[in-house]
């Protein structure tokens, strides 16, 4: 590996580990503050949660502003495109850390998570645009998503990923990091524990069910229901299934 390549890899894991520790400083010291003030008054005692809330999500923001923004971008390449890229090579290590750096936010979220709850609802999709997330208008990535790769996913206006699935741009194979985009359309639904693999487009208006995969590179048309393993088609969007076990 070069050195250049083992330098910059080496600086974005420092600034990184800076972050992520000064991160913590802002919310454990109000809640210094709050528990060693000794004539708190009620209101402000009662409101402490909210205190800490608020602090939480600026601080999350603000650091996941600065990591993505500062840090990657200085060190790491931040768009890649879509390719092959071999392990052993610096292109390769270099692209590997990119496809994780947005952990760093999702990190921050589970670090400070005292209402672990809220992760995933309103701050996921935000967070991760800054990390190159092309996110629409009205979209939920609802709790326990892991929308790897922000960077190399797209999802449109109304959609909703449903629990604890996997949306990925990319994938391991051959000694390669195999970068494809995945795009899912406009008012699409992801159903809870699916795996959607790189290079996978949903047609607007359309859901893969729950427990599904899609494997790299199969295509959903617009308005279609697909389910299984590899997903397969059920029906159209809207139409009644037929012919059921339930309906005998
Ligand atoms: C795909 C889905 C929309 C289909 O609903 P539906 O049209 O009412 O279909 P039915 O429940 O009548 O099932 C039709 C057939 O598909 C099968 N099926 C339905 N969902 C399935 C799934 N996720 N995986 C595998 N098979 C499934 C049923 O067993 C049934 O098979 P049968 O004909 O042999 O009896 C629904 O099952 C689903 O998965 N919704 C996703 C919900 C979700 O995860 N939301 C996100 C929450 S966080």
């Amino acid at each position: 590996m070069s050195l250049s390549a083992y330098i910059r890899i080496l600086v974005y894991f420092l600034l990184t580990g800076i972050v992520l520790i000064v991160s913590f400083f802002p919310e454990g010291w109000l809640l210094y503050y709050l528990v060693t003030t000794p004539q708190l008054d009620v209101i402000h005692y009662l409101l402490s949660p909210l205190y800490l809330f608020i602090a939480y999500c600026l601080t999350v923001l603000f650091f996941g502003i600065v990591h993505s923004q500062i840090v990657v971008r200085l060190t790491l390449p931040f768009q890649i495109k879509p390719g092959k890229y071999p392990h052993h090579t610096n292109k390769g290590r270099l692209v590997a850390i990119r496809l994780t750096a947005d952990g760093i936010f999702k990190s921050m979220l589970k670090v400070f998570t005292f209402l672990p709850f809220i992760w995933g609802i309103f701050l996921f999709p935000y967070g991760l645009r800054l990390y190159g997330l092309k996110c629409g208008k009205n979209v939920h990535i609802a709790t326990r998503t892991y929308v790897e790769t922000a960077g190399l996913v797209e999802i449109g206006d109304n959609s909703f990923i449903g629990y604890n699935s996997v949306v990925t741009g990319h994938a391991n194979e051959d000694r390669s990091i195999v970068v494809e985009p995945t795009k899912i359309g406009k008012d699409c639904l992801v159903g809870t524990y699916s795996i959607v693999a790189c290079g996978c487009e949903f047609g607007d208006g359309s859901t893969l069910g729950g427990m599904s995969g899609m494997l790299k590179g199969q295509k959903i048309p617009p308005n279609e229901v697909w389910i299984g393993l590899p997903a397969k088609f059920l029906r159209k969007r809207g139409e009644k299934t037929s012919n059921t076990q339930r309906d005998k």
